[in-house]
């Protein structure tokens, strides 16, 4: 499944479900100072999550792009070094505003990935807060999962915020189990799952607002933010066991391999060329460009470190520019889901 096939099953699966497909909001977030970029699908709905803003929907379906380079969610150190992280990537979600809660987004997320994606039910490792009892009991009883695939973790994974404050709450995150011959340990308070256990869907069950002080309050209605990395689902689907392998990636890495002068596609060099090419290239797109201060400083560390790791594979001219018509191919099968709004 290609990951346009894969983004166009996951509306098509909720718009069946009554969700409405909203497109994918600005990569700049609009008249929010707390948020460097959009850094998950709930940041265009969070007025509603605080109960400032209503709309004729109360379940919506985004395929969102995100960047996570700066601020709270922050993976640029990390990209290269995994076969998972990004600075940017698409993240597909359903969203209930004050209509169904966890019985039914655990019910969703399980029927889509099992059956409408094929994914074999021994393959899922399911997380849920510490002392969220319902979500545990959901998924044994309802759903079925045995309880030695399912964990109970801390704050640190299973509460999720989206910035320093703003709409948060306990979440429930389903993992993809690799294969024994790739390293990494069952998802534990305190450890690093690897490679091997990966974390492909976080169903947060969003019920406060965090203030400056860190207090919670209640939000007028409980939420659902649901968030299912593609590129991460693209692995899956393609029996890959890297982000980088899928064919959202291949045709960068092969071009930046190409201009860089070298036959190694698994060179991390590459990953992070063409990680940060794609970033570059849609937060260009979104307006900003590189400067010394705030959005357009990301940038600018985002291009270095690109270049940095072009000059490390011995790359003789620029390689950025000479990858150009890559990228607008790319952002043009992505188009209309990431038109800008
Ligand atoms: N907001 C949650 C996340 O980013 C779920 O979408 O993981």
């Amino acid at each position: 499944m290609t990951g346009q096939e894969l983004r166009n099953k996951f509306l098509q699966y909720f718009k069946d479900r009554h969700h409405t497909v909203v497109a994918s909001y600005t990569l700049v977030p609009k008249n929010d100072p707390t948020l460097l970029f959009t850094n998950a699908g709930m940041v265009q709905f969070k007025d509603i999550f605080l109960g400032d803003e209503k709309r004729e929907y109360t379940r919506a379906v985004t395929v969102q792009k995100c960047v996570r380079a700066g601020g709270k969610h922050n993976d640029l150190e990390m990209v290269g070094r995994t076969s998972r992280h990004h600075t940017f990537f698409e993240m597909l979600g359903n969203f209930s505003f004050g209509d169904y809660f966890k019985k039914e987004a655990i019910a969703f997320a399980w029927e889509l990935l099992t059956e409408n994606y094929s994914i074999p039910e021994e393959k899922l490792w399911i997380t849920v807060f510490k002392d969220d009892d319902e979500s545990e009991t959901i998924w044994r009883e309802d759903i079925g999962v045995p309880a030695e695939r399912i964990s109970r973790l801390d704050e640190e994974d299973n509460f999720w915020t989206m910035g320093d404050t703003g709409p948060c709450g306990p979440c429930s995150e389903i993992y993809y189990d690799h294969g024994p011959e790739i390293e990494g340990s069952p998802p534990a308070i305190g450890s690093d799952p690897g490679d091997r256990f990966v974390e492909i869907w976080n169903l947060v069950f969003a019920q406060f607002d965090r203030s400056q002080d860190g207090s919670l309050s209640p939000l007028p209605s409980p939420c659902v933010d649901t968030g299912l990395g593609l590129e991460r689902m693209a692995a899956v689907l393609q029996g890959k066991h890297s982000n980088f392998e899928t064919d959202l990636f291949t045709p960068l890495i092969k071009d930046a391999a190409k201009f860089c002068g070298t036959k190694d596609l698994n060179n991390p060099s590459l990953k992070v060329i063409s990680d940060h090419l794609r970033a570059s290239a849609f937060l260009v797109a979104d307006g900003v460009s590189a400067s010394n201060e705030g959005r357009g400083y990301v940038l600018r560390r985002i291009i270095r470190r690109a270049l940095r790791h072009a000059n490390k594979l011995g790359a003789e001219k620029p390689v950025m520019s000479s990858m150009v018509p890559t990228l607008v191919k790319q952002m043009s099968d992505a188009y209309p889901i990431l038109k800008k709004n």
